[in-house]
């Protein structure tokens, strides 16, 4: 087998693996619900029904990704801007990721003032999703994810900052995670699932609405690090006062 047939291989194994996961979650729930019905009270129902949406997020979430891929290199990637509020995207994407890190706990520090953001909406959503799992993922048995927004009045970004605890990520890798394939070989991420392609497709999604992305990973205590992402995306308010501005 020469590389690139080998490449392919790991490939293709890598992202069936992926699927498989979400898709068992589902199969097993439904499977359940089909067999125990008269059994199960309604809050079961709801409940598993609630993890069956959610699973199926996480599914077309990881499909999308890999559509991204293909896109990216076609350059066929249209978004549709539109002025969104950030909490609901963060909100959905917590609701996703949560069922499948349950030792995580979630900290959204949004200000209820953040400015609303020009983007288009299901891309926001997957840079959302990807760096949240990251985290989950890649975070500390039993720490906290936090989300924090930053902005002020007539800043042209809005800055959104996903951070965990964990084994970080040293300075000479911080480039080098962005790229196509591209996972830091540790102990953690050999154990856990992935394709190397979530930050590809961020940065390429963030850098085509306009945006910044950024990593740090700074000492906390126990040799442990606080790694934050920090997505930086254009402020809704700065288009509308720039139309103002022109009388539009
Ligand atoms: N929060 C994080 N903490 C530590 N390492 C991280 C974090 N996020 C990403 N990484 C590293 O960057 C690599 C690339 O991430 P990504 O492109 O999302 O791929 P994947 O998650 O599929 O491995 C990961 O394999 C991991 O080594
Ligand atoms: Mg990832």
């Amino acid at each position: 087998m020469n590389d690139i047939e080998k490449s392919y291989e790991d490939f293709i194994s890598t992202v069936s693996h992926e699927l498989r996961t979400p898709l068992t979650s589902i199969r097993g729930f439904y499977q359940t619900m089909l067999t125990s019905w008269d059994k199960l009270d309604e809050k079961k129902k709801k409940k598993f029904l609630k993890i069956i949406e959610d699973q199926s997020n996480r599914l077309i979430n990881l499909v999308e990704n890999m559509l991204s891929v293909t896109r990216l290199s076609s350059g066929k990637n249209n978004l549709i801007f539109k002025e969104i509020p950030v909490r609901p995207v963060v909100e959905m994407a917590v609701s996703i990721i949560k069922n499948q890190y349950v030792d995580k706990k979630f900290d959204l520090e949004i200000n209820p003032k953040t400015p609303s953001i020009l983007v288009d909406k299901d891309k926001f959503q997957q840079i959302m999703n990807n760096l949240i799992e990251n985290a989950a993922k890649y975070g500390e048995e039993n720490s906290t994810i936090k989300i924090e927004t930053g902005f002020c009045e007539n800043c042209e970004f809005v800055s959104i900052k996903v951070s965990n605890l964990g084994i970080g990520i040293k300075e000479e890798d911080y480039e080098r995670i962005f790229t196509k394939f591209s996972r830091i070989d540790n102990p953690l991420t050999r154990k856990v699932q992935g394709s190397g392609l979530g930050l590809y497709i961020t940065k390429n999604l963030v850098e085509k609405m306009n945006g910044k992305i950024s990593v740090k990973s700074e000492p906390f205590t126990n040799g442990k690090y606080i790694t934050t992402f920090e997505v930086l995306l254009p402020s809704g308010n700065v288009e509308k006062q720039a139309r103002a501005k022109c009388n539009l």
